[in-house]
């Protein structure tokens, strides 16, 4: 390789927010609340280059860069004069594999419905489901592959994605082969979660739920695995009242680790239940929503280094109480932030999430970019390499067309006008 090639340089910008700079793998409490920014005094502007393996391999003062790599040759190059640029941003928590929309609920929820109420009814995740197990395999990647994109143009270069409206071995096998392939053909990244267990299918006790996770679609994903047919990282369960109880869930995430998952599941949502305590307990590398934790969760929590994966758009839809986020951060746990996105919370953008975040849930503009970043990335075991700019990470960036960084989250609902580019492993994907 020519030594003096490179994939991209990014010049002149006027900020450049790193997050992190000294190998971090997660960030707690106070270190939340500074975001590294690399600015040059005087107004001479920063740059950034990125490998043809695209790696980042320099960060610095343009006056500086333009000295080193005086004789290098780029494929492209970005003047990012008077914009700033910052990592792609990681989505901790998605749901973005399924068929029939829910705008008809969102009716019922205005005028007073709760969650639960529209669950027990039919609806919810039964109605996705049933939509789900009749879309072919074609339907349901061209429903996701806008999807993906819209992430992308929001500035999402690393998303969770989650199985979970089929419930049932087929189904749940074919929404995972469907997240692989837009793992091979689109350029967002995927970290793939199967959550068999996101609901109890109609018909089934949850013992019966139970059993049929662990001892059928377990087993068939861990075939599908080691044929190298799909990848997939994590395993979820929607451990909740009258869902999964703490004892089922924490038999299907014990499931999952013997195949090599990671755990990563929903807990403490709209009930007390424990789920944080059993979560520390198993050493859950993230644990999300946690609306309804307590004290002995947030400590056990901080204990076991979990990160909690925060989704500001269900406490927004569904007017729950917001999960105690200061406490959290005050407490030591590593807090990220996800948009949750599925047919309640129909939210494909990170700045809108990190907007309501700052608001709502009253944390920083710097926690929240930290949250959407490094932590993100920590919460699908993937902060040695993403989630913050760095020498030897992967070259996922935006560049914005503004003076300074927070303009991202400031600016609610324009980032479609302030992204100006979507940078994924150096390759300009926008
Ligand atoms: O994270 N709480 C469970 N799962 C989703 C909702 C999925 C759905 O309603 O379809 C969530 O909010
Ligand atoms: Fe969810």
């Amino acid at each position: 390789m020519n030594r003096n090639a490179f994939k991209l340089l990014v010049k002149n910008a006027k900020q450049i927010a790193v997050v992190c700079n000294g190998n971090q793998r997660v960030l707690r409490g106070a270190e939340m609340s500074r975001v590294e920014v690399l600015e040059a005094e005087g107004g001479g502007g920063v740059s950034i280059i990125v490998d043809l393996c695209g790696i980042i391999v320099d960060i610095d003062y343009t006056s500086a860069i333009e000295k080193k790599y005086s004789d290098a040759s780029f494929d492209r190059v970005i003047d990012a004069k008077g914009m700033c640029v910052l990592p792609g941003l990681v989505d901790g928590h998605t749901h973005p594999v399924w068929a029939g929309d829910r705008v008809h609920e969102f009716a019922m929820k205005l005028a007073g419905a709760t969650y639960m109420d529209v669950h027990k009814a039919g609806g919810g995740i039964g109605f996705t489901v049933q939509h789900t197990r009749s879309a072919s395999e074609e339907d349901l990647f061209n429903l996701l592959k806008p999807r993906l994109e819209g992430m992308l143009h929001a500035g999402t270069t690393l998303a969770e994605c989650k199985s979970g409206y089929g419930l049932e071995t087929a189904t749940e096998m074919k929404m995972l082969k469907v997240l692989d392939r837009a793992r091979k053909e689109l350029p967002i990244e995927i970290s793939s979660t199967f959550c068999g267990a996101h609901s109890v299918p109609k018909g089934m006790t949850s013992e019966e739920a139970t059993a049929d996770v662990i001892n059928k679609q377990i087993p068939e994903l861990q075939t599908l695995v080691q044929s190298g047919e799909i990848q997939v990282d994590n395993i979820d369960v929607f451990c909740e009242r009258g869902v999964f109880d703490v004892d089922q869930s924490r038999r299907i995430l014990e499931a999952g680790v013997k195949i090599g998952l990671t755990i990563n599941f929903h807990g403490d949502e709209l009930s007390s239940l424990g789920s944080a305590e059993m979560g520390a307990s198993l050493k859950a590398t993230a644990i999300s929503h946690l609306e309804e934790i307590s004290d002995a969760g947030i400590q056990a929590m901080s204990e076991a280094g979990c990160v909690a994966v925060i989704l500001p758009t269900t406490a927004y839809i569904l007017r729950l109480k917001p999960p105690p986020v200061r406490k959290m951060i005050e407490s030591g746990v590593p807090v990220a932030l996800g948009s949750d996105f599925n047919p309640n919370a129909f939210c494909l953008s990170m700045p809108l999430v990190m907007h309501l975040a700052c608001v709502n849930l009253r944390m920083t503009m710097d926690e929240a970019l930290v949250a959407a970043t490094i932590n993100a990335a920590a919460s699908l075991g993937k902060s040695m390499t993403h989630g913050s700019l760095e020498v030897g990470k992967v070259g996922d960036m935006i560049i914005i067309d503004a003076p300074r960084w927070e303009h991202l989250i400031y600016q609610l609902g324009n980032h479609a006008n302030l992204i100006k580019h979507v940078i994924k492993r150096g390759d300009v994907v926008r």
